[in-house]
């Protein structure tokens, strides 16, 4: 079977023949150096500075008062840190809206900072016409639907996506935009389970989920949720790796066994439609 578990640093491609081999891709947020070593070292292949930064390190109410600046620091943080896992960066909150901004971001997180993949939110046609204005010059993508924080304020809260027949047809149609506008993956947030094993099926690229079920190609999840960290209520698709676990070390090596034995997420981590 196809593994990353060598010395050789994952690739983007590596994320495609995973998805083709049907090996899980095991991804976790990270912000800094010796958090993003013991990730390394834990096997987990792909280490995601996300905007939750903004939420979990900055203690701000939603994400969109996260800066390029912001994931570029804590960027160049996490690669001082991992030698294998590949480093996906978020745009923040309106760094591509333009195509000039995406541009200028793009520079910012992959040139100076050492991103090897970019992620962004949304499927809509704007956001299609960046997809594909970054992918056409080499810069990796991933893309991000269902439940996208950066639209906080449009959706009026932290909600469960693409329930509705119309939200799901919706939902389904922007994967398929996102794949044909270029992006290499594809994070699927708080969606119903089934959606996201449609979603998975139907399209080439990998699907990464977090709470959308078991059926994903891969697994995200904020690394102060998994250690049992934040603060407020729990939403239903964490588990806390740390309790039982003896030390951070140990708590991301379960959470990287978990997602490739596919025992996480389970229904009760899940969502129904
Ligand atoms: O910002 C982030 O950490 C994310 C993950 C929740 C996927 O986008």
């Amino acid at each position: 079977m196809y593994t990353t578990q060598s010395q050789r640093p994952v690739t983007v491609p590596d994320l495609q023949r995973m998805k083709k081999a049907g090996t899980p891709i095991v991804v976790l947020t990270a912000y800094d150096a010796s958090c993003g070593a013991l990730l390394d070292a834990a096997g987990i292949d792909v280490a995601l500075v996300g905007d939750s930064l903004g939420m979990v390190i900055q203690g701000a109410r939603s994400t969109l008062s996260v800066t390029v600046d912001d994931i570029a620091y804590h960027t160049r943080a996490v690669r001082a840190g991992i030698k294998h896992a590949l480093l996906m960066a978020d745009l923040p909150f309106l760094s591509y809206a333009t195509r000039n901004q995406a541009l200028r971001s793009a520079e910012t997180l992959i040139g100076a900072a050492g991103a090897d993949m970019l992620k962004l939110e949304g499927g809509d046609p704007p956001v299609l016409d960046i997809i594909e204005f970054l992918t056409q010059r080499d810069v990796p993508v991933c893309a991000h639907l269902g439940l996208t924080p950066q639209s906080v304020l449009r959706l009026g809260g932290y909600k469960v996506q693409g329930r509705e027949d119309a939200a799901h047809a919706a939902i389904v149609a922007q994967a398929h935009a996102v794949a044909a506008a270029g992006a290499a993956a594809l994070v699927l947030e708080c969606v119903p389970s089934e959606l996201a094993r449609e979603i998975t099926a139907a399209i080439d690229i990998p699907t990464i989920g977090i709470g959308a079920g078991v059926h994903c190609d891969g697994q995200v999840l904020v690394m102060h949720d998994m250690l049992g960290m934040a603060s407020g209520r729990r939403p239903r698709f964490v588990k806390d790796f740390l309790a039982g676990a003896g030390s951070v070390q140990a708590a991301f090596e379960a959470y990287a066994r978990a997602v490739r034995e596919r025992s996480f997420p389970g229904e009760e981590h899940s969502y129904a439609g």
